[in-house]
């Protein structure tokens, strides 16, 4: 083949690239997606908790004007699903969450195709009425009725890195109580400083970071207010941690932070008891300089019939993967645990079920993964909940704080951790198999 051909082929090859690019592009222009009509709504929904005035992201959101010249970045975080922060595998386990920003094919489509389209406006008469933002002073909770706030005020620079202090509160709790509902706050001005806030309560002062979690704030959540009947114990003498992650935003800020909490009446004990603790944790951990793919291991048994509620990964820097899988005792029609007769065979086999992983974990976000009510799974006595998770300490990790050391267990930033807060609660032998009933109903319509 001639030089001059070899050209002539490229230059042939381009063109039929650039057709196709055309092609590609032109149902976008003649579909008519536009800003106001079909963008906007979605980042309504999905995006402007954060990406507004006074909020944490680094850009609003809101307007055209305001997302016009972000258009192409908008694209690409979503494509590649960075934006909004939302990582749990969708390929496989629970899919059904509350609460759940994350975009379907279809949304992520549609900006595709807006921003091909070169971002047209639209008609303005065709977008949806701004969205009212709960004012920073009002408790979406409702009044509360214990406010327990830091003792004072974390004074952030204006610039350097990120900070993650912990800072504790002593709620002066004389008895044990059950929290209806809680919602974190901080005042209108740390609210550009403060990326997410984990709250914990520290019942034994001798094990601090293993206390019941309390709740996780990141702009754009609102707080929990559990369902009818649920309630979280919080034990008299408790104090509440408040793990922050901090953000210097160009300012020298005072950051105030409180904790509202709804209780049920004194001595009221709520039938739903729900617990988030710690599970996977491995205290002999051992990462070593420069490796990567690192695995630990954590079972944890639920003694009793219980419905798993949330999975919340919990790593530090050199984090890079966690699942969440459930292996489960055998059980008859109604549920009940296989036992086998002494001196019978054979031992019955157990039944697997991931509930969901976290492929690529990332550090800056504490996300809890609320499952759906009809969605949240029963489970026999006896089942183990297993944790793997995976570490890299190798150089390719960006945030990799130094990928020489060995790393071990611990509190620091720079030591690691690899657990995941799960929560759930039990529920009685009867409740059990009407719940077991209809969710094996459920999966079977599924199928
Ligand atoms: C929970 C809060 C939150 C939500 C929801 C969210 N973002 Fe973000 N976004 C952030 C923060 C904070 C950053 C800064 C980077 C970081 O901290 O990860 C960011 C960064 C970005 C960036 C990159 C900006 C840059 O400097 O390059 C884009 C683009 C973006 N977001 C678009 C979106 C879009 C589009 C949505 C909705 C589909 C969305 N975000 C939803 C908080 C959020």
């Amino acid at each position: 083949m001639t030089k001059r051909r070899v050209l002539g082929t490229v230059a042939t090859l381009f063109m039929v690239l650039a057709g196709a690019a055309a092609a590609r592009e032109a149902p976008a222009a003649e579909s008519g997606v536009t800003f106001t009509k079909d963008v906007l709504p979605i980042l309504q929904r999905s995006c402007q908790g954060c990406h507004r005035p006074g909020a944490i992201a680094p850009m609003s959101l809101v307007t055209y004007e305001e997302v016009r010249p972000w258009a192409r970045s908008v694209k690409r975080n979503v494509e590649t699903r960075e934006m909004p922060p939302w990582y749990v595998d969708r390929r496989i386990g629970i899919q059904d969450f509350k609460d759940d920003p994350s975009l379907t094919d279809a949304e992520i489509a549609t900006i595709a195709a807006w921003v091909d389209a070169g971002s047209p406006r639209g008609n303005p008469a065709d977008a949806p009425p701004p969205v009212e933002f709960p004012s920073p002073h009002e408790w979406q909770i409702g009044e509360p009725d214990l406010i327990v706030s830091l003792p004072e005020p974390y004074l952030l620079p204006a610039e350097g890195p990120d900070e993650f202090p912990n800072v504790y509160a002593d709620p002066g709790l004389t008895t044990d109580r059950y929290i209806k509902a809680v919602e974190v706050k901080p005042d209108a001005n740390s609210l550009e400083v403060v990326h997410h806030i984990v709250t914990t309560m520290t019942e034994f002062d001798e094990d601090l970071a293993k206390g019941n979690f309390l709740n996780e704030y990141a702009v754009g959540k609102n707080g929990d207010i559990f369902d009818d009947n649920t309630g979280r114990l919080m034990k008299a003498g408790t104090k509440i941690r408040f793990g922050m992650h901090l953000h210097p935003y160009g300012e020298e800020i005072p950051v105030m932070v409180h904790v509202g909490l709804k209780l049920y009446p004194e001595g009221f004990v709520p039938k739903y008891q729900l617990v988030s603790q710690h599970m996977g944790d491995d205290d002999d951990l051992l990462i070593p300089a420069g490796e990567k793919g690192v695995r630990t291991d954590g079972y944890t048994m639920l003694t009793r019939p219980a419905v798993v509620t949330a999975f919340q990964p919990h790593l530090h820097t050199r984090g890079q993967a966690q699942c969440i899988e459930a292996i489960i005792p055998q059980t008859d029609a109604e549920g009940n645990v296989l036992l086998q007769a002494p001196g019978t065979s054979p031992a019955p086999l157990m039944r697997q079920m991931t509930l969901n992983c976290v492929p690529q974990w990332r550090f800056n976000w504490h996300l809890v993964y609320n499952y759906a009510e009809e969605a949240a799974p029963v489970f026999p006595p006896g089942t183990v909940i297993h944790i793997s998770t995976w570490h890299d300490n190798s150089d390719t990790l960006r945030v990799n704080p130094d990928p020489r050391n060995n790393v071990v267990y611990g509190q620091r930033t720079i030591d690691e951790m690899s657990f995941a807060w799960v929560s759930y609660y039990y529920i009685d032998e009867e409740e059990y198999k009407a719940r077991l009933a209809a969710q094996n109903a459920r999966t079977s319509n599924d199928q």
